[in-house]
């Protein structure tokens, strides 16, 4: 090394994620299936799903298909792994180790995502491509550039913003 700023080590891939894990309060959860508005036949996906508190909540209070937790850092996803067995979800909620980039989609229904305005934008051309029309896509305080949303709930005062597009609607 020259003694630069390069690190000694490389970087691994989940250290270096643009999005830091920042839960989504327990208290905006209503706000996100106000929107979602989840059904039984719904597959629900978080991208990046954390501590998995949404895609546990999403299956506790829903008689959903399934519900596919998202994660790159593996401390979180044994968290979620956890908290999916602690509220006796986990027969319905899928906990996945990895880059959502790499993690298909085909069969998910309702999607939820709270990322970054420029990670929304990378994710566009995969959830137009691999989500069926009708597939709803819900994101908190960040927008997906250049696509309408439908609905936006919350937002006055303290509120958190959330967003709901519908693929095929918004996407054109
Ligand atoms: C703002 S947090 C949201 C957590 C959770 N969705 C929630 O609302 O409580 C974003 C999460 O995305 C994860 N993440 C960021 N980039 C990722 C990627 N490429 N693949 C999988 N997870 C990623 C982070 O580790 C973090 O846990």
């Amino acid at each position: 090394m020259g003694g630069g700023d390069e690190p000694l080590w490389p970087i691994s891939f989940a250290e270096s994620l643009p999005v830091p894990f920042v839960p989504t309060r327990y208290e905006v959860l209503d706000l996100v299936f106000e929107a979602l508005q989840l059904r039984e036949d719904d597959v629900f996906v978080d991208l990046g799903c954390g501590d998995g508190r949404v895609a546990v909540e999403a299956a506790r209070r829903y008689p959903i298909r399934a519900s596919v937790c998202v994660e790159a850092r593996s401390d979180l996803v044994e968290r979620a792994a956890k908290n999916a067995r602690e509220a006796g979800v986990d027969d319905r909620v899928l906990v996945v180790r990895g880059d959502f980039f790499g993690q298909p989609l085909i069969g998910a229904t309702a999607v939820y995502m709270y990322l970054l305005t420029s990670v929304n934008e990378a994710l566009k051309p995969k959830l137009s491509k691999e989500l069926k029309p009708g597939a709803r896509v819900a994101t908190l305080d960040f927008m997906i550039p250049g696509w309408k949303p439908v609905k936006v709930l919350g937002g006055s005062g303290w509120q958190r913003r959330v967003y709901l597009y519908v693929i095929g609607v918004s996407d054109k």
